[in-house]
């Protein structure tokens, strides 16, 4: 399985910190927010990893973060030249995948526990198909929510008016290799996006979603409100092991 960080997009909602430098390269705690994603798919075993960010600043990343071998992976860049959605993003990885399945992380969510290692695991098992995360937020209408029944993932709706639910679809995905040409049939939503909502609601329809609830924390970091509970998160983290 490979690895996907996307960290393009403008994070408009963080100016003016998003003014001059580029959001996932903002403090979380001691580090710069990119190294959480990177770290999650490091803990999870991925070795090859490739980093898609926005064109101004796709420099910084490569100075930060380099070949990859401070994290004992090899790192790829790629550079969405617009911010036409998370799937747009994505679609640009399909030459690096070269067939293989990939775990696809947001540039700007953090988990408290190590999330990944035992989810790579269970999707190599299921073979086909795609694999999404749901946590309980308070505020589910900022995010894509699911609509569960058992083990059954019913549909996803993007930051719905009246969520049917509390459950929020976190930004780790994993996909088989459908997903590049599900990717090339999408049409941008309402917000001028390509959505990764559709991509997952095309698996759901196939009926090969499956979905795990997280046990611990969850943000994104895209407000100043979840930009600061990230630093609670991480810094609690680290306070408790002190
Ligand atoms: O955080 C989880 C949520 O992320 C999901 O629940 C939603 O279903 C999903 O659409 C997304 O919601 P947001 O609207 O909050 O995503 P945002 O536009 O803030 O983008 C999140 C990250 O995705 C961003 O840090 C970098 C990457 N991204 C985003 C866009 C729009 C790109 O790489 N390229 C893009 O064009």
């Amino acid at each position: 399985m490979k690895g996907i960080i996307l960290a393009g997009g403008q994070a408009t909602r963080l100016q003016p910190l998003t003014l001059v430098t580029n959001k996932h390269l903002l403090p979380v705690y001691d580090k710069p927010m990119i190294y959480y994603p990177l770290q999650t798919l490091v803990d999870a075993g991925i070795k090859d990893i490739m980093v898609i960010s926005g064109k101004g600043h796709a420099g910084h990343f490569l100075e930060l973060l380099r070949s990859g071998s401070d994290f004992g992976v090899r790192l790829s860049y790629g550079v969405q030249e617009e911010a036409g959605g998370i799937a747009q993003a994505l679609a640009l990885c399909e030459d690096f995948a070269d067939r293989d399945s990939v775990a696809v992380i947001l540039g700007d969510n953090i988990f408290e526990n190590n999330v990944a290692e035992t989810a790579v695991k269970d999707f190599e098992k299921q073979k086909k198909g795609a694999k999404i995360f749901l946590k309980e937020v308070h505020d589910p209408e900022r995010f894509g929510v699911a609509e569960i029944s058992g083990e059954k993932i019913l549909g996803i709706e993007e930051k719905p008016k009246k969520p049917k639910s509390l459950l929020a679809v976190v930004g780790l995905y994993m996909y088989d290799e459908q997903v590049w040409d599900v990717v090339k049939t999408l049409k941008p939503s309402g917000r001028g996006e390509l959505e990764i909502t559709d991509v997952n609601n095309y698996y759901i329809d196939q009926g090969t979603m499956t979905y795990e609830v997280l046990d611990g924390q969850w943000t994104d970091a895209g407000t100043f409100e979840s930009l600061y509970r990230a630093n609670k998160i991480i810094a609690e983290k680290k306070g408790s092991k002190k």
